[in-house]
């Protein structure tokens, strides 16, 4: 089994200078059109799942999916990870149903919603630090707040990072790796005018920091996805994404961890709406679910190509949980 600790799938990337994207997932075609990506393109994977997606499984199925995903794809290292945790049980119960990673977003308050000072989030972060870390399992946590708001998870405000907190976070919570907020967000609607995001804070950042940097709000919302869905449709203007080439230079500028789940859905909705406009007669989900598969598969193996994740599956020998546990406790 390659399920590996999120840790060393990024401090590898963060050697040799790539990105990994860490794709959201809430059903099994989304799981395999992202494994079957990995395999074509021999690339680590981070597979998440938001308290939304488990709730939406009921938990217990979803993580068996990923466990699927990890026993079907032994030779690819693959992260399971908890997206936005908003509290300590929220990570208990990840770690719980097997996942190797999990985020506490103390940006936010425990709703998820209300923005929060620096002294909660460093509390529920260092709450989960201690505990996760006694499991071998990684630690990814937010300073600065996204803007956006994705089925309740949000704010609607953005407060770009300030450098230096970041740098005093890592150091009061021993987090394994930082997402920072320069001016992306989540949805499908993240710039009204000009695509701009805050390269110098990540710099600043970069600089003072040694751990991981997480990029959340990721997806590029290609306009060939929303042209498809309006045409077969549905109702998507203004819709507007970061740019790849943005993403990149956040690559080379020290960004390992890409955050990507509009991009899935835009890719699957898009197909759907396509089979059902032209071939209203369907109505076995595996006609529309399977090509919605396909598409998905394409679309994430392009990213791993654009990410430079592409190649990197056999870099490395897998760590264990265990082997995490005795570096943490040392
Ligand atoms: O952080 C936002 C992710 O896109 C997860 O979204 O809470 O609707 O599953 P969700
Ligand atoms: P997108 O909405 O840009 O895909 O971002 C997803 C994300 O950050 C999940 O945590
Ligand atoms: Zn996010």
């Amino acid at each position: 089994m390659a399920l590996v600790p999120m840790k060393q799938i990024l401090e590898e990337a963060k050697k040799k200078g790539y990105g990994v994207g860490a794709y959201n997932v809430n059903n099994m075609e989304q799981i395999q059109a992202i494994m079957a990506a990995a395999q074509e393109t021999q690339s680590p994977v981070i597979i998440q799942a938001s308290r939304g997606a488990l709730k939406y499984s009921n938990f217990t199925y979803l993580g068996y999916l990923m466990k699927a995903a990890v026993i079907e794809n032994p030779t690819i290292p693959v992260a399971m990870h908890l997206d936005h945790g908003n509290s300590l049980d929220s990570a208990k119960k990840a770690i719980d149903l097997g996942f190797s990673s999990v985020m506490i977003d103390g940006s936010l308050k425990e709703d998820g919603k209300t923005p929060s000072d620096y002294e909660y989030n460093v509390n529920v972060t260092r709450s989960v630090v201690e505990y996760a870390h006694k499991y071998g399992v990684t630690v990814e946590a937010e300073i600065g707040r996204l803007g956006g708001i994705e089925d309740g998870v949000g704010s609607g405000s953005a407060h770009i990072t300030d450098p230096k907190e970041a740098e005093k976070f890592v150091k009061d919570t021993g987090v394994d790796a930082l997402a920072i907020a320069i001016g992306t967000s989540h949805g499908a609607y993240k710039f009204k005018g000009a695509k701009v995001l805050a390269f110098d804070v990540l710099e600043e950042v970069r600089k003072l920091i040694d751990i991981p940097i997480v990029l959340h709000g990721a997806s590029s919302v290609p306009k060939e996805l929303i042209d498809a869905v309006n045409k077969y449709g549905g109702k998507m203007p203004g819709a507007e994404g970061v740019p790849m080439e943005h993403l990149q230079k956040a690559i080379k500028l020290g960004v390992q961890k890409i955050n990507v789940d509009t991009d899935g859905r835009l890719a699957m909705t898009a197909t759907i709406r396509k089979v059902f406009t032209e071939t209203p007669e369907k109505f076995d989900p595996r006609d529309y679910l399977g090509p919605a598969r396909t598409a998905l598969q394409g679309l994430i193996a392009s990213k791993m190509k654009a990410f430079g994740t592409a190649g990197h599956a056999g870099d490395y020998a897998p760590l264990t949980l265990e082997d995490m546990k005795k570096l943490y406790n040392k």
